[in-house]
This record gives structure tokens, sequence and C-alpha cells, in this order.
């Protein structure tokens, strides 16, 4: 086995060792590497086509002058095309006055979800108008409706005006809800079209014209996904787009690291052999751990560093107190379980104990190791214990842990835990929040997810992820899936800190205050009109239940394979999931179609005056649950990314297993188990991008739409926040990274 040690688990003399250097040091660092948000412009810079034009391999980007300059005429058309586009909405106003001196006709209907197998239910309260354009350009409104709780319409309007000689063409429109912003206080609804038809004049003759049924692909459940999706396609029919603001600081930002991945794809397939990880990680911005490095020499990869990133971290470690021993925790992370793996990358189970130092630190006592490391070995239960007596194995289990630490993080907590559970909620709002001021509260809170989550399922969990880690995209999506059945908003609370120095979870309950106070004012102050549009509320927890994924490992399905070993580390996972996730598995939870959901529902009741004594709270926690997850927990591992894994040697997705005999038991400059040369520019591109691309901030409120209350709520702590090392101006108010 080699025992050969890189400069960083050198440890180096010169280098501080007392306390307070050491956080000084680290301080200085966290400085330095911090991320900042400029957003500018400029010409003959290369520039991408968009988000959706992201690849993990060769980005679409533009860079050749020639190309660029073609770009730039294209975009001054653009604005020549947008400059008549708006001097005609001026010349040719849509106004709000109605042309109708006596109601005698209607338009009539019904709006209904279309559905891949019949029809689907009724879309109530869409905002449906009716107008005409005159041979010289003019708009008339010839009347305005909204369908009914069953999807019904009748459309008012006055036949003559529609029919009058000077009108050329008549237009019916569907439209919906695209934005909230908030004005003095008060949330103002921006309406957009959603469908237009236009309807041959001559037709209107009667005293109805009929448009049956209309089936609309309006913010349609995915059919065949493994959890509630949103359909999205590639042909322009998303649910939503996503704001200039944000498509401009996402090609701004990553532009750099494109450029720096693209040189080393070139370099990779032309001579391989010229480039090494180390030149790699150089040719990306200094992360925290790069930083502490330089000043500190191995003590990154020290059980002060460990101890306090496990708790304190991108991670935000689950401590589960041990049975036996006081003042000492285990935090686990399941390694390949069950799920469909590669034979590539080695994922053990890993289990940590810590004992709580003084300052309330923990630090790393035992680390047991479950599962292959080694292609050689074959037995998945063969487990090995390691302590820091057992250097430098020590050393290596610690990596190991890091390793599938990050692997979780990554696709529990951040995909499943906040990208997909946000979008559990964002397809049921939208689909159903339209009159009821609910959707003021919400709406800001869970735009662009679905977008953004459609982009990771072909780049991360179908490409980077299934490629440089041990599970395979099936086995993700399965595992994703399990983890969405340990997510309800009923009982959620956030982590309980175990000690002094438990900075994290202290901030996490802090802010869970906050969205509590800001959550529990706006429901008070709209109390009527609530109640009033009750329905809604009704419509849009159906949806959340009856899409919801199973409680996990319950449904046939998703149960593990046969065998009391599977049994039992299914119970272990299930087990601690619920300190996790703060999953309470006694709660009584809805039955759908023989299948016990995961998310409670909110209500039962179509009407408040027929809705249960808790259900008012329910709506409450529902709505503080689905911000806290779209805007503080997603914006703590999203930014913390870059800090805990933007060093390759440091943590990756997956050790490689290598040909030798100690496989992943082995020094970092062992460059066989480490990510291979691609993927390692993957991995920093990845995190960089992730990291460093974010938009729409609470308390900068880019877009006018984040309540100020909640922005005035968050300001008032900011010292408090600070003191536990998180900056409000860097908490998101959407997760659409
Ligand atoms: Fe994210």
């Amino acid at each position: 086995m080699s025992k050969t040690k890189t400069s960083a688990e050198a440890a180096i003399s010169s280098a501080p060792t007392d306390e307070a250097s050491i956080r000084e040091i680290i301080d200085k660092c966290k400085r330095e590497t911090r991320i900042e948000y400029h957003y500018g412009d400029g010409f003959f810079k290369p520039r991408m086509r968009g988000i959706n034009h992201l690849e993990l391999g060769r980005s679409k980007i533009i860079s050749s002058p020639i190309t660029i300059l073609i770009e730039w005429l294209y975009v001054q058309w653009k604005r020549v095309r947008d400059f008549f586009g708006d001097l005609g909405k001026r010349l040719f106003p849509r106004e709000g006055r109605v042309w109708c001196d006596r109601v005698d006709s209607h338009l009539a209907g019904q709006t209904i979800f279309a559905g891949d197998r019949g029809d689907g239910a009724p879309i109530h309260h869409l905002h449906l108008e009716f107008w005409g354009r005159t041979w010289l350009g003019h708009w008339r409104k010839f009347g305005e409706t909204k369908t009914d709780k069953e999807g019904y319409f009748r459309l008012p309007f006055d036949l003559r005006q529609a029919r009058r000689l000077w009108v050329r063409r008549v237009y019916f429109e569907i439209q919906t809800t695209t934005r909230v912003y908030f004005h003095e206080g008060k949330p103002r609804f921006h309406f957009d079209v959603w469908r237009r038809v236009e309807l041959p004049k001559g037709d209107l003759i009667g005293m109805d014209y009929n448009l049956r049924t209309i089936r609309l692909d309006f913010w349609r459940y995915r059919e065949g996904a493994y959890t509630p999706r949103a359909k999205v396609n590639a042909s322009g029919d998303e649910p939503e787009h996503y704001s200039q603001g944000r498509i401009d600081a996402l090609m701004e930002q990553v532009i750099p690291i494109e450029l720096t991945k693209i040189k080393h794809l070139d370099q990779i397939e032309l001579d391989p052999g010229s480039l090494t990880i180390p030149e790699i990680q150089a040719d990306y911005p200094m992360n925290l751990t790069t930083c502490i490095e330089k000043h500190l020499p191995g003590y990154t990869r020290g059980d002060e560093w460990f101890g306090e990133r496990m708790m304190n971290g991108m991670n935000r470690g689950t401590f589960q107190p041990d049975a036996k021993k006081k003042g000492h925790y285990w935090i686990h992370y399941f390694g390949r379980c069950w799920y469909e793996s590669n034979d590539v990358y080695a994922l053990p189970d890993v289990d940590i104990l810590f004992k709580l130092k003084k300052n309330g630190l923990p630090e790393p006592v035992e680390i047991h190791l479950t599962g292959k490391l080694n292609s050689h070995e074959h037995d998945p239960w063969k487990k090995r214990v390691y302590t820091p007596k057992d250097e430098p194995d020590w050393t290596y289990a610690k990596r190991v842990a890091r390793v599938n630490g990050a692997f979780n993080t990554e696709v529990e907590e951040h995909f499943a835990g906040t990208h997909l559970n946000s979008e559990q909620f964002a397809v049921a709002c939208y689909r159903n929040l339209k009159l009821n001021p609910v959707a003021a509260l919400l709406m800001p809170h869970l735009k662009e997810v679905s977008l953004i989550d459609h982009a990771a399922d072909k780049t991360l969990i179908g490409g980077y992820i299934a490629a440089a880690t041990a599970l395979t995209k099936e086995g993700l999506e399965q595992r994703t899936r399990d983890i969405m059945g340990m997510q309800d908003w009923k009982g959620w609370k956030p982590m309980t800190p175990i000690s002094k120095a438990h900075s994290c979870a202290k901030a996490e309950a802090l802010f869970w205050d906050v969205v509590g106070g800001y959550v529990d004012r706006f429901v008070e102050d709209w109390k009527d009109e609530i109640q009033k549009h009750w329905f809604e509320i009704y419509c849009f927890s159906e949806d959340l239940v009856n899409h919801a994924v199973p409680v996990a490992f319950t449904a046939p399905q998703d149960a593990p394979p046969k065998g009391a070993k599977w049994k039992a580390l299914a119970d272990r996972r299930f087990e601690y999931y619920c300190q996790q996730y703060s999953f309470d598995p006694t709660l009584e939870r809805p039955v759908v179609n023989g299948e016990r959901k995961a998310i409670s529902r909110i209500t039962a009741a179509k009407s408040f005056h027929e809705a249960g004594k808790e259900d008012w709270q329910n709506l409450k926690d529902a709505c503080r649950y689905a911000i806290m997850m779209a805007t503080y927990m997603h914006t703590w591992i999203n930014e913390h990314q870059y800090d805990d894994l933007g060093e390759i040697l440091y943590s990756c997705g997956g050790l490689r297993y290598g040909e030798k005999p100690e496989g992943i038991m082995a020094p970092e400059s062992d460059y066989g188990i480490a990510p291979d040369l691609e993927r390692s520019t993957q991995m920093l591109w990845f995190t960089n991008l992730l990291s460093r691309t974010e938009y729409g901030f609470i308390t900068r409120n880019e877009e006018g739409d984040v309540n100020p209350h909640f922005a005035e709520l968050l300001e008032a702590k900011r010292e408090e926040f600070k003191s536990l090392g998180v900056d409000i101006d860097a908490i998101e108010s959407r997760t659409n990274i």
C-alpha cells in the first residue's frame, strides 16, 4: 500500500496551531473566496444561447468574432422589432373599457386539463377575454369572465359590437397569472395570454357561440415521472419562462468557467497526458479548502475541520445521539443500498461516531465503512471500523466519508429535498391558485423551479451524477423518489441544535421563525379573501396529495429486496430519515388508490365554513414549509457547494475503485481512485456553475415580487444571522439553479 503523502496530508511545522490564528485564517479564506454577484455586459465577449443550452460537454457557446457580430446584428434586429412592438402597443393600447351596450350573446364552453388517457380535471377560475381588432389596428374588448369551479364559462358580449363592419377580426383569449409583484404592500397579479384563438366573425350569429371543451396543456403533470413533475418540453410550450434578469445573470457568470471547461475537454481529447488534476484545479477559482490549505497545509484533512464541516458545512449533518455514550453522536450516510449501480465507483455505507468537544464542535472518533472498498471484493455487508489510531487508513476513511456525505447531500437533501420538493408545490400552486391571495404568498418562491429541474434531468441526474458516481440514472431516480417519500409539511421542524457551536441549526431555526412570522401576518391580513376562495386551497391540497409519492419503501414498487438484511437496512434508513427530514411516521396520512401518501392533506373541505378546525393552521404550516424549502434550505446547500465540493482531491461525487488491492483506502496522490480528468473538470464546472450563478435574492428583490414585509423581517435579524455566519443578502428568494 502506498504511504506517499501529498503536501496536503503533511503537517507543516511553521503553520500556526493556536485556535485564534487558525480561526483568523479560516475567516480570511471565507472572505476571499466569497462569491460576489456583479452583473454587466460587453461586446465581443463570448456569449451563450440560454440556460437550456448548458451542456456537460461543450455548451453551445458563441466565441468567434464573426459569429458574435452576426449575433449582435440579430440582437439589434430584435431590438428594432421590440421597439415597433412597443410602439404598436402604445399606438393601439388594449384598454380596459368593455364595448358593450346590451348583452345579447355569449361565448360558452369548458376548459379542462389535457390528459394522455382521456380528459383531465376541469380548470377553474381561468381568466378569459374576448377581443376584436379594427381595420385600423385598434383593439376593442367585448367582454371578460372567469371559468367557474367546474371549468365552465359563459362570456357575455354585445353581438352588434362584435359584428360591426370596422371590426376586422375577433379573438378569444385564455389568460393566466404569470407574475406577482408588490405595490405599496399589496400584491398585484400580472396576466399574460396563454392561448389566443381567432374566431370566425361570420359565425357569431345566434344567442351563444359554443366553443365546446377546450383541452389545455396548462401546468400539466408529466406522465410517468418518478415524482410529481411539470410537463416541460423543448418546443417552447413550457409552463413558465425564466425572467430575462435570471438568464442574463447566469450567462454573465457562467462564461469564464465554460471556457475553462472547454479548454480542458479539448486538451483531454488531443493529448490527455498533458493535463493533470492539480492543473485542472489551478484553472478554476480558488475555493475555501484550497485557500485554507495554502495557509495551513493539511488542516482541511484533519479531524477538527472534518468535524466542523460535517456540522456546519454544506452537508449540515444529522446528529443522532448514541444510545449508550453520553455526548456522542452518529451521522449516517447510506451507500448504494439496493439501487441500480455501476462497478466503477465505490459507495459504501458510512457511519461516523463523534464526540462533542468542550467548544461544542464534533470530533470524529470512529468511522465504519460497510460494503465494497475495492474492485476485487464482492461482499456488500463487509464492515470495517477505523479510529484515529489507524493512520493512514483513518485519513483515507475520512475522505470516503466526505465523498459519501457529498453524494448524499447533493442527491437527497439538495435535489430531492429542495428542488423536487419545491416543484411539487409549484405545480399544485400554479394549477390552482388564481383568485386566492395565497398565490401571491407562494408564487414568488416557487417560480422557475420546474424549469431548472427539467434542465437538471439531463445535465445532472441523467448526466454528470450518473457518470461520476456509483448510481445509474435509474438508481438515482428511484433514490430521489424514496427521499420524496419522507417529505411532508405537517409537523416539520428545523434541526435541533446539539451544542452552542451548532450554528447551522441555530440559523435554520432563526429563519424558520422569520418565515413563520411572515406567513402568519400575510394569512391573517388576507383572511377574508383566502376564506372566500377556499375552493382553490382545496384543489391545491388535492393536487398535492393525489400526485404525491407514497411514504418511502411502502409501495410494492419501492420496497427493498427480500431478505432480513435488506429489511434491516431499510428500517435503519427510514428511522434516520425521520430525524433528518423531520418526518412524523405516526401521523395519519391520506390513502389514494391504495398508496399511503407522504404529504398530508391541508383541507378536505371545498368551502371554508365546512373546513375542519385544524385546516386554517394547516394552510399556514404548508405555506411556511414550502417557502422554507424553496428559499433557505436550498440556499444553504447551493451556496456552500463550492466551499465543500470545490477541490477535486478533497471531496467529489464518487471515488473509483481503481485497480489496486487497497482500492479507495489510498492516499490522494493515487489518481487512479480520483475522478478522471473529464469528470474532474466537469465537477468544478458544475459546482462553480451552481454556486456562482445564483439570481433572485430576498433582500435584493430584483423583480419586485418578494413581499417587502418578508425582507423587513429578515433585515431586523441581520446581525443575529451574521453572528451565525449567515449573510442575509445571499439568501435566495427561489430555487432556480
Ligand atoms: Fe440547486
